[in-house]
């Protein structure tokens, strides 16, 4: 692990815009008890989840609308974007990517446009990615996309793992600021060694051969064990993340 030391930024990157897209069709756990051997009660006690969505339209339709929201948010037209950063794992295409799409729809020509995909993390990732850019003076700003349209690659036949995903966006805009103020510190990570304990299969190239009907997936899925690592994880990058910062659990404290 990277040690805590304290950093300063003299320029920061500011959430100046925020907005969302989700699909109206709405799946309940009592929906998915007609054709999985499931129940509310099960979901609901382990997990939170009541309800997910399921879109009717493309991953670029949605981050589309919600990157509109942002800018309307933040008072600014799209041809004024420096950087567009697409944080998915359920890309509509590999090659071109989704960002590019949402330049073009938002008419921020000639931007500099990318995916990030981190899984579960790529709206962090991506956060990350485009603060470091404004704070290093690449850019002026950027719109940063969080968002899935996962429930393509769902096995409906799995309770294990169906009942956990669904599909929305959502998107944010960022904007210098010279006084440091925005996003103080962050602390990435990953355990590259855990690999198998998340892998689904059929979503990749590496299938391409296997003469697999696209989206037809199989999730090699031990949920106790990133259940483990996530909370360790989120714990320790937390600590680091608040002494970067120069601060400390206490409200309002510094270190
Ligand atoms: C997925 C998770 C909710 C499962 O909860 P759990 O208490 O660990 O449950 P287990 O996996 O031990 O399964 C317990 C039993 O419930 C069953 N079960 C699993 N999913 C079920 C469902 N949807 N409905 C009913 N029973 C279910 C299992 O088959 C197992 O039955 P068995 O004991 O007869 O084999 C939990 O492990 C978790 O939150 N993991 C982290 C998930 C996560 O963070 N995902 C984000 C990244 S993908």
């Amino acid at each position: 692990m990277l040690s805590g030391m304290s950093v300063q930024y003299s320029r920061g990157a500011a959430i100046t815009g925020w907005g969302k897209c989700l699909p109206p069709a709405v799946l309940t756990n009592a929906d998915m008890a007609t054709f999985l051997d499931t129940s509310d009660e099960w979901i609901t006690t382990r997990t939170g989840i009541r309800e997910r969505r399921v879109s009717h339209v493309q991953l670029g339709e949605l981050m589309y609308v919600a990157a509109a929201r942002a800018l309307a948010c933040a008072g600014l037209d799209g041809r004024q974007i420096e950087l567009i950063v697409a944080g998915t794992t359920s890309y509509d295409d590999q090659v071109p990517n989704v960002a590019s799409g949402i330049q073009r729809r938002i008419g921020a020509d000639g931007c500099a446009a990318m995916d990030v995909n981190t899984a579960c993390t790529s709206f962090l990732y991506s956060l990350s990615t485009a603060t470091a850019m404004i704070r290093s003076g690449v850019v002026r700003n950027a719109l940063v996309t969080g968002a899935e349209v996962i429930t393509p690659f769902i096995d409906w036949t799995d309770r294990n793992t169906a009942v956990l995903f669904g599909d929305g966006a959502a998107a944010v805009v960022l904007q210098a600021t010279e006084t440091g103020e925005g996003l103080l510190s962050e602390r990435l990570g990953c355990y590259g060694d855990s690999r198998e304990i998340l892998r689904v299969h059929g979503m990749g190239a590496a299938y391409a051969h296997q003469d697999r009907i696209i989206g037809r997936t199989e999730w090699q899925f031990e949920g106790q064990d990133i259940f483990k690592k996530a909370v360790h994880g989120m714990a320790i990058a937390c600590d680091e993340a608040l002494a970067k910062a120069g601060k400390t659990w206490s409200a309002g404290g510094s270190a």
